[in-house]
C-alpha cells in the first residue's frame, strides 16, 4: 500500500496549512484548493466506499464528473470533494458502503413524521 502521497504542491508555491477534521482525527492540510485536492496532498487515499461491493474508491476526475470523491463534510453527504473549496475547521467523514434513509433524512434537516401532510391538515 503506498504510503507516499501522489500529490505534490508545486514547489515555490505559497502554501499555508489549516485544520480540519477528518473521520475524527484532526488533520493539517494544505489550504486554497479543493477539499479533495488537500486531502490527497496530506496522504489521504481512501475517501468512501462502494455501496454493492464495499471497494476503496478516491478522487478520479477532480473536476466534478465521476463522482468517485464523495464525502460527508460539516453533516452533509455526498459532497463533491474535488468542487468543495477546504476552509479551517470543516468536519470531513469518509461514506462507507450505502447510506440508511434515516442518515439521509436526518442530513436534510427532515424528520420522522410526513411533514408535508401535516401542513396541509386543517
Ligand atoms: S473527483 Fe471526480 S467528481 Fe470529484
Amino acid at each position: 500500500m503506498p504510503t507516499e502521497p501522489l500529490f505534490r504542491p508545486i514547489s515555490g508555491a505559497t502554501e499555508s496549512f489549516i485544520d480540519v477534521e477528518f473521520d475524527g482525527r484532526r488533520l493539517a492540510v494544505l489550504g486554497q484548493r479543493s477539499v479533495a485536492a488537500a486531502l490527497l496532498a496530506a496522504g489521504v487515499s481512501r475517501f468512501r466506499s462502494t455501496p454493492v461491493s464495499g471497494a476503496p474508491r478516491a478522487p478520479y476526475c477532480m473536476m466534478g464528473v465521476c463522482f468517485e470523491c464523495l464525502l460527508e463534510i460539516d453533516g452533509v453527504a455526498n459532497r463533491q470533494a474535488c468542487l468543495v473549496p477546504v476552509q479551517p475547521g470543516m468536519k470531513i467523514r469518509s461514506q462507507e458502503g450505502a447510506r440508511s434513509w434515516e442518515a439521509i433524512h436526518t442530513a436534510s434537516g427532515g424528520s420522522n413524521e410526513n411533514t408535508t401532510e401535516d401542513s396541509h391538515a386543517a
